[in-house]
C-alpha cells in the first residue's frame, strides 16, 4: 500500500520524504491557505521534492474550467494529478483529461455510487473522505470496503486512496480492505512507528549492552 503525506506544508514534505515511507503528496486549496503562501510558489517547491504523485486541486466548478484548470496545473510537472470534485462537471472534466493523459483525483467523495462514476470516467483515484463520514456518525470505512468489491466486481483500474484519515487505525483498517493508498497528515505518519513495546524494549536492550560492555573481562 503507497502512503501520502496530506499537507502544503513543504518543510514536513520533506521532513517525511526522507524517511524513505512516503510516496506521494495530496494537498487541497485548505492546506494551501494554511501555508499562507502563493499556491504556484508552494506548488513548484512540492514538486522539485519528489517525482511521486503530487495531487494539486482545480477550483472552477464548469467542466471547461477545470479542464482548462486541469491543463495549466499538469504543465507544472510530470508527477502532478489533477485534483477534481466528484460533481457532475467535475467527471466530465475528469473524462477528457483521462483522455488527454492527465491523472486525476477525484475527490469530496462520499458514496460507493460516486466512486462508480468517477472509475467510469476513467479516473486514476477515487479519494473517500473516511474521517468526515466518522464525524457524522457513518462508518467511513465501510465506504472503503464498498468500493473494493465495486472495484474488483467490474475490474477497475481506479486506484482508492483513503483520505480524511484521523489514526492510525484508520490506516490498519484501510490496508485491511485494499485500500491502494491512504494519504494522512505529518503527526498521523509519525505514530505509524509507535508501539509502547519497542520503547520498553529497546531501553531493555541498550540497558543490557551497557551493562555486558562494562562486565566483559
Ligand atoms: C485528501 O486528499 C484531502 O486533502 C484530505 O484528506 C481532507 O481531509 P480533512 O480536511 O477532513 O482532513
Amino acid at each position: 500500500m503507497q502512503l501520502f503525506i496530506d499537507t502544503a506544508d513543504v518543510a514536513q514534505i520533506k521532513e517525511a520524504l526522507s524517511w524513505g515511507i512516503v510516496d506521494g503528496v495530496t494537498t487541497n486549496p485548505t492546506h494551501v491557505m494554511k501555508t499562507g503562501r502563493r499556491p504556484l510558489e508552494v506548488y513548484r517547491e512540492i514538486l522539485a521534492l519528489t517525482d511521486g504523485p503530487v495531487s494539486l486541486e482545480t477550483i472552477a466548478l464548469d467542466a471547461k474550467e477545470i479542464v482548462k484548470e486541469g491543463r495549466k496545473l499538469a504543465r507544472l510537472g510530470k508527477n502532478v494529478v489533477v485534483k477534481v470534485p466528484v460533481i457532475r462537471e467535475g467527471l466530465k472534466a475528469v473524462k477528457e483529461l483521462s483522455a488527454d493523459g492527465i491523472k486525476t483525483n477525484v475527490t469530496l467523495n462520499f458514496s460507493p455510487l460516486q466512486a462508480l462514476l468517477a472509475a467510469k470516467c476513467g479516473a486514476t483515484y477515487i479519494s473517500p473522505f473516511v474521517g468526515r463520514l466518522d464525524a457524522v456518525g457513518h462508518t467511513g470505512m465501510d465506504l472503503v470496503r464498498q468500493i473494493r468489491t465495486i472495484y474488483d466486481n467490474y475490474g477497475y483500474e481506479t486506484q482508492i486512496l483513503t483520505a480524511a484519515i484521523r489514526h492510525p487505525e484508520h490506516v490498519l483498517q484501510a490496508a485491511l480492505a485494499g485500500s491502494d493508498v491512504c494519504t494522512m497528515f505529518f503527526d498521523t505518519l509519525k505514530l505509524l512507528y509507535d508501539h509502547p513495546l519497542t520503547d520498553v524494549g529497546l531501553d531493555i536492550f541498550l540497558k543490557d549492552w551497557a551493562k555486558a560492555v562494562a562486565e566483559a573481562k
